[in-house]
């Protein structure tokens, strides 16, 4: 990995924070952006600036042609079988909810049973929770192993004939533990249950392969793969696709309608795209895939991984820290530092850290579940990217070193 390289594409890394060069461990919340995927959201409103399928001239057409070469980027990105497979939305989150109100909507009856697990973002259960409360659906938990994991041994304790949908995330936000995606779908499928896959914490890390995976929906957000932020990709089996109507109506998403309620739909996937979508964070996102595959997706992720056990070996030798997740097979480490035996807020480390021009996470990190599960308020979360290195990990080390009650929660900015 040329690190150096690389972190000359990020002028944001040229920054200081609070005084000190940024450190940016904080990638599981958004990730940092390249000069390339700048430069392309920058060249659309600087040369293209059109609406995309709407215009008969010039410039509308190129504007046409990158989105929907972008459509096809996307799909080989996440080797769906047609571009016609991918949607673009907002982001996770909303991929999430037009799934869950689509299938609501759509396919599911009162008495269901959707299956989630207790590590989820609000983002992949809310949606369900909600449903399940206006259409007597039944929300049920795959059980965790001791260490927060998903393992297909509980997963099939879990799956019954009345599980219709499952919903889960490939990589957890929390604790960074990748779920046995693909021996799930195999048995949810045995039983004629739906699979939605959250990507939103793997896509940016690790190959992904939708048609492998078997999986029927896969959401990711392109923000956390470098690419700008209100956008993002529902992926969905075409026959899916073609059978299910959207959640959204409205311009360019129909081929006809008259007075009379009468309304023809475009096909797969203009009809799920309803009004001007975000013309400038499809083209980013497709320099963000470029970035990505020009340094690997194997290479990040064994790169991740180097700096993961670099900063939990030095973080246990300083003895004021417990780990939550060290077998997890992500750059994600969460962690809790303690003063003689007591646990430091985390929130008060995080202000702390940041004194030091540190960036990470702390508290529920959206998996308000998870908290009960670990049984502390909240955690530490320092996620890693490719940009990251050594010296920042040993800066953060030397930051922890001297993390007491005292210099954490009497902070002067
Ligand atoms: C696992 C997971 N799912 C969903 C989301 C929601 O993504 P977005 O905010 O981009 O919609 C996140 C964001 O943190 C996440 O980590």
């Amino acid at each position: 990995m040329e690190t150096e390289k690389i972190r000359k594409d990020f002028p944001i890394l040229s920054r200081t924070m609070s005084g000190h060069p940024l450190i940016y461990f904080d990638n599981g919340a958004t990730t940092l952006k390249p000069q390339p995927v700048i430069d392309a959201v920058v060249n659309y409103y600087t040369y293209l600036g059109a609406n995309a399928h709407r215009g008969d001239y010039e410039m509308s057409a190129q504007v046409d042609s990158a989105y929907e070469g972008a459509r096809k980027k996307t799909a080989n990105y996440l080797n769906a079988s047609c571009p016609e497979e991918i949607i673009f939305n907002s982001g996770s989150s909303e991929g999430l909810n037009q799934v869950a109100l689509m299938l609501t909507q759509q396919m599911l009856e009162p008495g269901d049973v959707i299956l989630s697990d207790e590590s989820e973002h609000a983002s992949s259960v809310l949606p369900w929770m909600h449903a399940c409360k206006e259409h007597n659906y039944t929300l049920e938990y795959i059980p965790l192993d001791n260490e927060g994991k998903i393992t297909v041994e509980n997963f099939k304790k879990a799956l019954h004939p009345k599980v219709k949908v499952v919903c889960l995330a490939q990589v957890s936000n929390v604790l960074g533990f990748t779920a046995p995606i693909k021996e799930i779908v195999r048995l949810a499928h045995e039983q004629g249950a739906l699979v939605v896959v959250d990507g939103a914490q793997s896509t940016p890390h690790l190959p992904i392969d939708v048609q492998d995976l078997d999986v029927d929906f896969f959401v990711f957000s392109a923000h956390k793969m470098c690419g700008p932020t209100g956008v993002g990709v529902l992926y969905g089996k075409k026959s899916l696709l073609d059978q299910l109507e959207p959640i959204f109506y409205g311009g360019e998403s129909n081929a006809r309608f008259n007075r009379c309620g009468s309304l023809i739909l475009k096909d797969t996937p203009l009809k799920y795209e309803s009004g001007t979508q975000p013309i400038e964070g499809v083209l980013g996102l497709s320099a963000a895939i470029d970035y990505i595959e020009s340094i690997g997706k194997e290479n990040i992720h064994a790169y991740e991984m180097e700096l993961k056990r670099y900063f939990i070996e030095k973080g246990k030798q300083l003895g004021n820290i417990h780990f939550y997740n060290e077998n997890a097979e992500s750059g994600i480490c969460t962690f809790n530092v303690f003063d003689n035996g007591q646990m430091i807020p985390s929130q008060d480390v995080a202000s702390y850290l940041n004194t030091k021009g540190i960036a990470v996470r702390s508290g529920t990190h959206c998996a308000k579940m998870l908290v009960d599960v670990l049984q502390v308020p909240g955690t530490c979360r320092a996620s890693f990217y490719f940009y990251n290195t050594k010296d920042e990990i040993d800066r953060l080390i030397e930051a922890l070193k001297e993390a007491t009650l005292e210099n954490c929660i009497n902070i002067f900015f």
